[in-house]
């Protein structure tokens, strides 16, 4: 199936000019930085899961035409797989590779494979998984630098590859599990130029949740807690070979979903709300509207969508996509139940710019699935107050996450959205920038090969002073 072709591995390394059909604005002089899988097999094996494929950096930069980059981090976990193996730790035998990545991130020997997102820190991109591993990369050649760590002493077991940057108070917010006795959820800030994070307060909990990204708006974090939960002690007993996944991570609707309110200063919870259990990847936005916190996700059914991305399913081309819906809950300051309605349905990976990011906002951008899709065959452009939608996609197309860049301008929309697709006719993959306000196509640029599809990227203007 033609989307499949995304997820085969790619042994090339590449960097070199590309062709650019179509024309570029003056001012996008930056560079965009992508992280997600290359490679699938190693030693006759094939992981089981994409989210455990080998980590490859990916670079776009712009100026002069567009200069493309891609290098495989070069990690413990690269070495093994140059070997013929599978990293230590990390896959051994049991059925869901995503689980034993999850056991393996309380072990010593926690993988190094950040294959999520990039984060730039000082002069370095940052490469991030969920495991509280890191690695350093130069910005310009992608060479791998070495394990990355903080100047500091705030440790985890888990963590999210989701840190907000907000520009507007020139720092990024993130947390880390603790699992114990009693679990903990740590929220820190990262200063920009900063190397050592800042804690800004702690949870407490007996049963962690599997929180893959949290909201962020000016003046509090939320975390939400979907019933998807971690009970500590099947991480910390001894392995049993025939474990399910599900027992690790477990889907205990029973237990609704929770919001945890901090305050973004003091640290202090300010609000404990619930509502009708529900599961999401990634937050949108959020932001405050008086004695009300507006809290916008992609959510799904419950974790199946986690299944759906198991490799098999991708590598043969019938794979149930995820479609996810973007939902709007409204938690109360004063806690108590949160509301919550649906705004637009068929989209996963849902991207703002900067700019809006913790303000009340109008836009979002996601990749699309048509009605008949097989994958994600197009890009939308999500209106959250109306709840429509404009629409792109071309024919043979399949779309990785958009990146929003916000240009020249006073409207929200002003600037272009960034993505990779492939395109399954040429057997190549290609940038496409698109302009924000029309949403429509301003420029492509085709690469030499197929990359297979990845996770996240951001847009920098430059390394250490940007704010996109
Ligand atoms: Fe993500």
């Amino acid at each position: 199936v033609a989307y499949s072709r995304g997820f085969a591995s790619l042994a090339e390394e590449r960097d070199c000019e590309l062709p650019v059909e179509g024309d570029l604005p003056a001012w996008l002089d930056g560079a965009l930085y992508r992280n997600g899988p290359g490679r699938f097999e190693a030693g006759g094996r094939t992981v089981e899961h994409w989210f455990d494929g080998l980590a490859m950096l990916r670079r776009f930069g712009f100026g002069d035409g567009v200069r493309y980059t891609n290098r495989y981090l070069r990690t413990e976990e690269y070495d093994a797989w140059e070997a013929g193996r599978l990293g230590a730790g990390q896959f051994g035998t049991a059925p869901s590779g995503l689980r034993q990545r999850l056991r393996s991130w309380v072990r010593p020997e926690a993988t190094d494979n950040a294959n999520v997102n990039v984060l730039p820190v000082g002069d370095r991109i940052v490469a991030l998984t969920e495991a509280p591993r890191m690695v350093a990369a130069d910005p310009r050649s992608l060479e791998t630098l070495g394990e990355f760590a903080f100047a500091d002493e705030l440790t985890g077991h888990l963590t999210t590859a989701h840190p907000v940057r907000d520009p507007h108070r020139a720092e990024s917010i993130n947390y880390v599990t603790r699992f114990g006795r009693e679990s903990e959820y740590v929220v820190y800030r990262l200063q920009e130029g900063a190397r050592s994070r800042e804690r800004i307060g702690t949870v407490s909990v007996d049963v962690p949740a599997y929180m893959h990204s949290f909201g962020l708006t000016a003046r509090y974090v939320v975390l939400v807690e979907f019933p998807l939960v971690v009970h500590p002690l099947d991480v910390v007993l001894p392995w049993r070979r025939d474990e399910s996944f599900l027992d690790v991570l477990s889907w205990e609707p029973e237990r609704g979903t929770r919001f945890l309110v901090l305050d973004r200063d003091t640290g202090q919870r300010v609000a404990t709300a619930e509502a009708p259990a529900t599961f999401a990847f990634h937050h949108v936005n959020a932001f405050e509207r008086g004695e009300t916190l507006v809290v916008d996700v992609v959510a799904f059914e419950g974790p199946a969508a986690m299944a759906a991305l198991e490799l098999d399913g991708l590598q043969a081309g019938d794979a149930d996509p995820p479609r996810g819906t973007l939902q709007r809950y409204r938690v109360p300051l004063s806690g108590g139940r949160a509301s919550h309605e649906e705004r637009f349905a068929g989209i996963t990976l849902p991207r703002v710019p900067a700019p809006v990011r913790t303000r009340e906002y109008r836009y979002a951008y996601a990749q699309g699935l048509t009605a008949d899709a097989d994958f994600a065959n197009e890009l939308v452009k999500v209106d959250v107050a109306a709840g429509t939608a404009e629409h792109f996609g071309e024919p043979g197309r399949y779309y990785g996450e958009p990146v929003p860049v916000a240009g020249p301008g006073d409207a929200e929309d002003a600037g272009v959205v960034l993505a990779v697709a492939l395109d399954t006719e040429r057997e190549r993959s290609e940038l496409v920038v698109l302009d924000a306000v029309e949403f429509d196509l301003r420029a492509r640029a085709p690469l030499p090969h197929v990359l297979p599809f990845d996770f996240h990227g951001r847009y920098l203007r430059d390394v250490s002073g940007s704010t996109q």
